[in-house]
């Protein structure tokens, strides 16, 4: 094999690796799973359940929540047109599958166009945990 030859070995690998690491970059923009840390999914919600609390839940939605998630949580907000990933389905299976605690934590450190909200009061976030309970399907 002549030195030309190597040259172009050396390039073959050099324009491999920089597939791979744009790649990479795709995979981490398109958001994979989104999973609390174990500790938090065992977090307990510390209103008590019921009318009050899904109430309570309901006007902190309103304010905060339903532009994007839109006014019966089904994720389709004025606001979630523009949006990828979509706002979620909060009557879906698979958000209520969810433990309390797994979406207290999501809902106080958001991911990507979904915001942190941790600035709201800690009742505040645990009762809208009480309305979207409510909205099961
Ligand atoms: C600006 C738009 C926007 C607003 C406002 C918003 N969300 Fe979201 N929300 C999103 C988007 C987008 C996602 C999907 C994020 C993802 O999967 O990466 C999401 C996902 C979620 C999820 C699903 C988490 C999971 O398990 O996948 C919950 C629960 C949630 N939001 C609750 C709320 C609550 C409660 C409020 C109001 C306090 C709120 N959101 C306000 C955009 C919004």
């Amino acid at each position: 094999m002549g030195a030309a030859m190597s040259k172009w070995m050396r390039g073959l690998v050099a324009a491999g690796a920089a597939v791979a690491v744009m790649g990479a970059a795709a995979a981490a923009s398109a958001q994979g799973a989104w999973t609390a840390p174990e500790a938090e999914k065992a977090k307990k919600n510390p209103l008590p359940a019921g009318a009050k609390s899904v109430e309570q839940g309901k006007r902190v939605a309103a304010t905060n929540c339903v532009t994007c998630h839109g006014p019966d949580g089904k994720g389709n907000g004025a606001a979630a047109m523009a949006l990828t990933p979509k706002p979620a389905d909060w009557t879906a299976k698979k958000i209520q599958d969810e433990t309390d605690g797994e979406l207290y934590w999501k809902i106080s450190t958001g991911r990507g166009a979904m915001p942190p909200w941790r600035h709201l009061p800690e009742s505040e976030r645990w009762a809208v945990i009480h309305y979207l309970r409510s909205l099961k399907k």
